[in-house]
C-alpha cells in the first residue's frame, strides 16, 4: 500500500487525503502529493513491467478500492529526430509524442489519475473549464468511470473540441472571454451544483498523472536529457515532471543534476516569460491575452506560477515567447521535413528551439527533448 501526505505547495499545510480536496484551505495554493519512502521495487524490476501510465503504482496515489480502468494512456514514443532543421545541428534530438495518447493529447495522463481518484473519493459529477484538450480528456475518463462531466469553454474554441466532448457525453457551455472567464463561470456553477472541479492544479492528482512523462523520459533514455522544451499554459506537465525528477533522486535513480527547462509560451500571452525575465516569484495576471492557434498556451494566470518559476530557476532553465508566425512556420516546415505534424503548442517549442541557434546557452552536442503535447486535428474547423 502506498502511503503519502497531501501538503500545500505554498505554505506546507497538511490536508487529509481520504476525501475530495481542492486548493489549500489556508492560502489557496495548490496541494501536492508527498510519498513516504515505503517499499519500492528496484529500477530493474520496474522496467520489467509492462509500460504505460500505471507502470509504477508505488509513486501514484492508489487508495484502497481505487479502480484504474484504462484507455491505453501513457508509454508514448520518444522519437529520435535525425535532422530536425536543415541549418541547425543538434546531435541528440527527440520528440516525446503525446499525440499518441487516447483523446490525442497528454491531458489523458492527468485525467486518468484525477478522475479515478475523484470517483474513489465519492465525487458524483465533475466540472472544469478548458481551452480544448483537457475537456476532451475529462469527458472520456468521466465516461469511463461513469461520472457526468460539465465543461465551460471560451467561445472561440475550435468546434471539433466541443463536438468531441459532447460525443463523450459531457455537457458543454460556450462562454465569452478567455479560459479564465470560463473558469470563473464553471467554478460558480460547480459550487452551486456540488460538482467536483478538476481544473488545472485546483485538485492534487492531475499533476500526479502528468508527472509520468518525466519517469518515461528516464525509463526510455536510461538518463535525463540536458534540455527540455515544454509548451506551458497552466504548467501542470512542467511542475509534474520536475516533481518526478525529485522523486527519482529520492529513490536513488538519479543525482541532483536536472535537465534545463525551456518554458515556451506564445508572445500574446506570456506571463511566465515576463515573470522569469523580471525576476518575479509569481507571474500575476496577463492582461488582454491575444488569440493564438496554440490554445493550450492562452492561460493568462496560472495557480502554480510560483512552482513553474521555481523549477525554471532551480534547473538553470529559461523561458521563451514565440510569435504566431514563428510557430506556424516551424510547425509546417517540420511536418514537411520530418513527417510529423505537431499541434501548434509542439510547433511553438520547435520555434523556441530555433531561437537558440548560434547562442552559447544551448550547444549542438547537448541532448534535447521537445514535447509535442497533442495532435493537430482537434484544432481544425471553426
Ligand atoms: C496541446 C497542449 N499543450 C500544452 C498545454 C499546456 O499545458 P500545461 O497545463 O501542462 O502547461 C495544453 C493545455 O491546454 C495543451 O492542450
Ligand atoms: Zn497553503
Amino acid at each position: 500500500m502506498v502511503s503519502w501526505q497531501l501538503l500545500c505547495g505554498r505554505c506546507g499545510t497538511e490536508h487529509a487525503h481520504d476525501r475530495l480536496q481542492g486548493l489549500c484551505q489556508a492560502c489557496q495554493g495548490p496541494l501536492l502529493v508527498h510519498y513516504e519512502h515505503g517499499s519500492v521495487p528496484s529500477l530493474e524490476r520496474v522496467l520489467q513491467r509492462a509500460p504505460g501510465q500505471f507502470r509504477f503504482p508505488e509513486r501514484l496515489p492508489c487508495p484502497e478500492g481505487m479502480r484504474t480502468p484504462t484507455l491505453g494512456e501513457g508509454a508514448t514514443p520518444l522519437l529520435p529526430i535525425e535532422s530536425p532543421d536543415a541549418e541547425i545541428e543538434q546531435k541528440s534530438f527527440w520528440i516525446k509524442d503525446e499525440a499518441q495518447n487516447p483523446t490525442y493529447s497528454f491531458k489523458a495522463r492527468g485525467m486518468s489519475v484525477a478522475v479515478a481518484m475523484a470517483k474513489t473519493l465519492g465525487a458524483e459529477a465533475l466540472c472544469l473549464p478548458t481551452a480544448g484538450n483537457a475537456g476532451v480528456a475529462a469527458s472520456a475518463y468521466g465516461a469511463l468511470h461513469g461520472l457526468p462531466v460539465h465543461i465551460a469553454m471560451p467561445k472561440n474554441t475550435p468546434g471539433g473540441i466541443a463536438r468531441q466532448c459532447r460525443e463523450l457525453a459531457a455537457e458543454v457551455t460556450m462562454v465569452d472571454g478567455t479560459i479564465a472567464d470560463a473558469g470563473a463561470w464553471i467554478a460558480k456553477r460547480g459550487q452551486e451544483q456540488g460538482w467536483f472541479n478538476v481544473a488545472t492544479l485546483k485538485e492534487p492528482y492531475r499533476i500526479e498523472g502528468k508527472k509520468i512523462m518525466g519517469y518515461e523520459l528516464f525509463w526510455d533514455l536510461g538518463k535525463l536529457p540536458d534540455v527540455i522544451f515544454y509548451p506551458t499554459g497552466g504548467g501542470t506537465g512542467l511542475i509534474g515532471m520536475a516533481k518526478a525528477f525529485d522523486e527519482m533522486e529520492a529513490l536513488g535513480w538519479i543525482d541532483s543534476k536536472r535537465p534545463r527547462w525551456v518554458c515556451v509560451q506564445s508572445a500574446g500571452c506570456a506571463p511566465m516569460v515576463r515573470a522569469f525575465e523580471q525576476g518575479w516569484e509569481q507571474a500575476g495576471l496577463w492582461e488582454n491575452p491575444e488569440p493564438t492557434s496554440a490554445f493550450g498556451l492562452r492561460v493568462p494566470g496560472a495557480v502554480g506560477d510560483f512552482l513553474i518559476l521555481r523549477a525554471l530557476r532551480q534547473s538553470q532553465g529559461t523561458a521563451v515567447a514565440v510569435t504566431e508566425s514563428e510557430l506556424r512556420q516551424a510547425t509546417a516546415e517540420f511536418a514537411g521535413r520530418c513527417g510529423l505534424w505537431m499541434c501548434p503548442e509542439g510547433g511553438a517549442c520547435l520555434a523556441a528551439w530555433r531561437r537558440f541557434r548560434g547562442q552559447a546557452w544551448l550547444n549542438g552536442s547537448e541532448s534535447v527533448v521537445l514535447f509535442n503535447t497533442g495532435g493537430p486535428l482537434q484544432y481544425l474547423g471553426d
